[in-house]
């Protein structure tokens, strides 16, 4: 099978994916997509693609199979509906969503076409996320009584420009959307635990920390959120019995990145800015894992030891990988779906369960930390 595939949205983001679907061998022909028409002529002439089309609407009329969704991401819920209707299978950058009725509306979207959906959660293929998942399902831990994850990203961190990445995708909208709370983008930290165990959130209390940055980015009169706070932290229940804490973090002296501890009843897991380590019970038990979770440069363009690289295409090898080697693995794995008719990894349910947590912590959070239940709106259905 040789599948079209629609690229939507030709910024920042897209730069490492529109390689990766125009390589795999299973792609017979990548059309790209952007309302800018610049920015669209220039992509087509840097990625030698010869199909363009101005906008979400216009694809969706084309003979394409699926469309990936790499826009702002409030549009992602209504444009992802509306591609499932017309037809197309749906990959989408996270977030899915901004709010559970349109996380209901994409799955009874995906329900009545009978489409696939599935959110481009990076995390859930970094090297510690995905060496745990295997650890986990071997019984190295044992029961996991508690996780700690966290996402964080200061403005001002130094490795990339983030008010400048996110200015040019707001545009005159930078303040009003700027300010949006930690915990509507909890997917990164959320998925490294459910990505883990399985396990999905069943109540949270919530706490947050009202900003005092002059830059206004977090001023409740400004943001259209109304939201006062730049970090949060919750505390979950898990449906396994296990309790987890998240932090979403936006001011913080940190370089950033996405970190996870997990406490098992025989084994723990820590992963900090230090380095990560597994524990048992004794101190001889210590083992560094930073061989076998650092990325190394390499012919998968950036893996580490744990990622199964002999999965990829072959045709992937020396292309870029970023996002801690996770971009291959998500393109692999949605357009495998595409073929087979499989539910891919972080489809729409899974995906539910990365983001609602996040959603009604920060609910909690307003209300001063009261405990309210996690909506959970169940399993992909089985083949
Ligand atoms: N780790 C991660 O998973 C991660 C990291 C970075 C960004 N992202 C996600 O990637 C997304 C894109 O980020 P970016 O920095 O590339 O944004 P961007 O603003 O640079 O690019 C978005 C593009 O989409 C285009 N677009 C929007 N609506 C369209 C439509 N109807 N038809 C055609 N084109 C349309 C815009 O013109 C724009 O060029 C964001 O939603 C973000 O959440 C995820």
């Amino acid at each position: 099978m040789s599948l079209k595939i629609g690229m939507v949205g030709t910024g920042q983001m897209a730069q490492g994916f529109i390689p990766l679907f125009k390589a795999h061998p299973l792609v017979g022909e990548v059309v790209l997509c952007d309302l800018d028409a610049a920015k669209l002529r220039a992509n087509a002439e840097k990625f030698g693609i010869t199909r363009t089309c101005p906008s979400l609407d216009d694809i969706l009329g084309m003979d394409v199979d699926a469309v990936v969704l790499i826009t702002q991401h409030w549009l992602h819920g209504p444009q992802a509906v509306k591609s499932l209707r017309a037809g197309k299978h749906v990959y989408s950058a996270v977030p899915c969503a901004e709010t559970i009725p349109e996380i209901q509306e994409i799955i009874r979207a995906v329900q009545q076409t009978g489409r696939l959906y599935m959110m481009g959660e990076t995390s859930y293929y970094y090297p510690h996320v995905v060496w745990c998942r295997e650890q986990y399902r071997r019984g190295t831990f044992g029961d996991i009584t508690f996780a700690d994850a966290s996402y964080h990203h200061d403005w001002d961190i130094k490795s990339i420009d983030s008010r400048g990445i996110i200015r040019a995708r707001t545009g005159d909208k930078f303040l009003e959307i700027a300010g949006s709370p930690p915990m509507h983008y909890a997917t990164h930290s959320i998925s490294q635990v459910v990505g883990v165990t399985g396990a999905h959130m069943t109540k949270v209390s919530a706490l947050g920390w009202r900003d005092r940055h002059p830059d206004g980015i977090y001023d409740p009169a400004v943001n259209k959120y109304r939201n006062a706070f730049s970090n949060e932290t919750a505390l979950f229940a898990m449906s396994d019995g296990a309790c987890a804490r998240v932090n979403e973090f936006r001011r913080v002296g940190h370089p950033g990145g996405e970190f996870m501890t997990l406490c098992g009843t025989e084994a723990s897991f820590e992963y900090t800015q230090a380095g990560r380590v597994i524990i048992g019970k004794g101190f001889e038990d210590t083992k560094r894992l930073d061989d076998i979770l650092t990325i190394r440069p390499g012919v998968y363009g950036g893996t580490a030891a744990a990622h199964d690289v002999a999965r990829l295409p072959k045709e992937f090898a020396g292309m870029p990988n970023n996002h801690w080697g996770s971009h291959q693995f998500l393109v692999d794995d949605f357009v495998q779906a595409c073929v087979t008719g499989e539910q891919p990894p972080n489809n729409i349910w899974q995906a539910a369960r990365y983001m609602i947590p996040g959603l009604i912590a920060h609910d909690s959070a307003e209300q001063g930390g009261v405990q309210l239940a996690v909506p959970d709106l169940g399993d992909a259905p089985k083949a």
